[in-house]
């Protein structure tokens, strides 16, 4: 009977078909409102211009410079960007990753910039090339309203970070900025680009489909590419403008009051950031563990759970993380994945404890691939009703650990996806290093129109 009592609680997290189609539904009108002039300020769902476009001018070929910053690990890489016989492009690339302290993410803009142009100036260093002055490609995984591709502000900061003094400003300016204070190194900046922007490109190398990308990691967003003539915030009318949905803020507007649980309230009240990005707090790697961890404690209080006993590290908000979401979903059936992460934080679980466990954490992981999945599916079916196709094949590239390391994470998705998409022919290919090409991919492009304006 306690299984019976911990399904009922845990039915709440359960999505119905009609309820995603829901989501879905509404998902579409705040796309729709984003793009167009007259209700884009007000608009939860952004669809930030990228000055990404599909006519392809041809690349410059040679060594880039790229900065990978919003994800877990900060990274600067050396990527070379050359073409075979085919004219297809060659990358390979050499990196570095950094961890950003604390202090840098929630103090200064300045501190912040200072920390990233040291990282760069100790990866040249190290790889013997403080002399060059090479082109640079920014991976910026923040909303960015953009003038161009090497220009545009940054809305607000999501994901924990909150550096003051960059809200509102230009981030290639206060790169460029910390790049002067230093003083050893020099830096062309060319390109500013999105991580689903980057992924996209990326895997655009591969696969001529590619038009859509998405990241579900610490954060959650989606970008593809949409009709100029529909950009309304860009003037022209021809090809294709890569357009950053920046869908995490979705629900900002109240327009997922009656999916969000009292578990989705709490995390967004205990944010750096409450009242935003309540669609990304659903879904992505920064809070899902958190939300397991809340679900087990209603379950204790319940006593449905360890006795109706919780340890003091279980009862510590981030204490469960959500690469134990992955451990846990990986357990084999005999329960010592589970019995392990939890007896190291420090409650001794009976097999019928285990087992709740693993079921919150699927009922958890589950919505979260299930939302997720309307999202996107909103974007695809968006695609093809602007294309006027009777059949759209696309390809999706893909990065962030929670689709990469979770067991089960991709299969739920990509199936529910394929459900609310019909007449859709979706490919998902899994982006590798894609950041750092996508950015040095872009920047060969950017590099190459500059120079056929001079
Ligand atoms: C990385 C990309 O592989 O994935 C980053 O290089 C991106 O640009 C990241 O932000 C997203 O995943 P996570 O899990 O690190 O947030
Ligand atoms: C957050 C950011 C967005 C980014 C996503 C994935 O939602 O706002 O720009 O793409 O995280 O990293």
């Amino acid at each position: 009977h306690t299984i019976n009592n911990v399904d009922q609680i845990l039915s709440e997290l359960r999505l119905q078909k009609d309820e995603l189609q829901e989501i879905m539904k509404r998902m579409r009108r705040e796309m729709d409102r984003g793009l167009r002039l007259e209700t884009h300020e007000v608009a939860s769902v952004k669809m930030l211009p990228t000055y990404v476009c599909s006519t392809p001018e041809g690349s410059e070929v040679g060594d880039f410079l790229a900065l990978d910053l919003g994800g877990t690990n900060f990274r600067v890489m050396l990527v070379k960007v050359g073409a075979d016989e085919e004219r297809s492009w060659k990358v390979e690339t050499k990196n570095q990753m950094y961890s950003i302290p604390e202090d840098a993410m929630t103090g200064t803009a300045e501190m912040l910039f200072d920390y990233i142009a040291e990282c760069m100036s100790n990866f040249l260093d190290q790889h013997n090339i403080k002399h060059k002055k090479l082109p640079l490609g920014f991976t910026f995984s923040f909303p960015v309203r953009h003038e161009d591709i090497d220009k545009g502000i940054l809305l607000n900061w999501t994901k924990g970070f909150k550096a003051s003094g960059a809200e509102g400003n230009n981030v290639v300016g206060l790169l460029r900025d910390a790049i002067k204070r230093r003083g050893d190194i020099e830096m062309d900046v060319v390109a500013m680009v999105n991580d689903t922007v980057a992924t996209m490109i990326s895997c655009y190398y591969e696969d001529r489909s590619c038009e859509v990308g998405m990241i579900v990691g610490t954060g959650c967003n989606a970008c593809y590419m949409e009709e100029m003539s529909t950009v309304e915030l860009v003037e022209g009318e021809e090809g294709r403008m890569c357009v950053n949905t920046e869908w995490g803020a979705f629900g900002d507007n109240g327009e997922l009051e009656e999916f969000r649980l009292e578990y989705d309230r709490v995390v967004d009240e205990t944010s750096i950031n409450p009242g935003q990005q309540l669609f990304e707090k659903l879904i992505s790697g920064k809070y899902m563990g958190e939300l397991v961890r809340l679900v087990m404690m209603k379950l204790v209080n319940e006593n449905l759970l360890f006795n109706g006993e919780a340890s003091e590290m279980l009862k510590t908000r981030g204490s469960f993380e959500t690469r134990h979401v992955s451990q846990v979903e990986s357990d084999s059936g005999d329960r010592k994945h589970i019995y392990n992460i939890l007896s190291s934080m420090g409650v001794l679980p009976s097999e019928l404890d285990c087992d709740i466990v693993g079921l919150v954490c699927e009922s958890v992981s589950t919505r979260s691939a299930h939302m997720c999945a309307a999202g996107l599916a909103g974007v695809i079916n968006l695609m093809r009703e602007r294309r006027g196709l009777e059949a759209l094949n696309i390809t999706v590239g893909v990065d962030g650990s929670v689709y990469k390391m979770h067991p089960c994470f991709r299969d739920r998705f990509h199936k529910i996806v394929r459900e609310l998409t019909p007449h859709c022919e979706i490919t998902f290919i899994q982006s590798e290093e894609g950041s750092g090409r996508g950015a040095a991919l872009i920047s060969a492009v950017a590099c190459k129109m500059a120079a056929s304006m001079l």
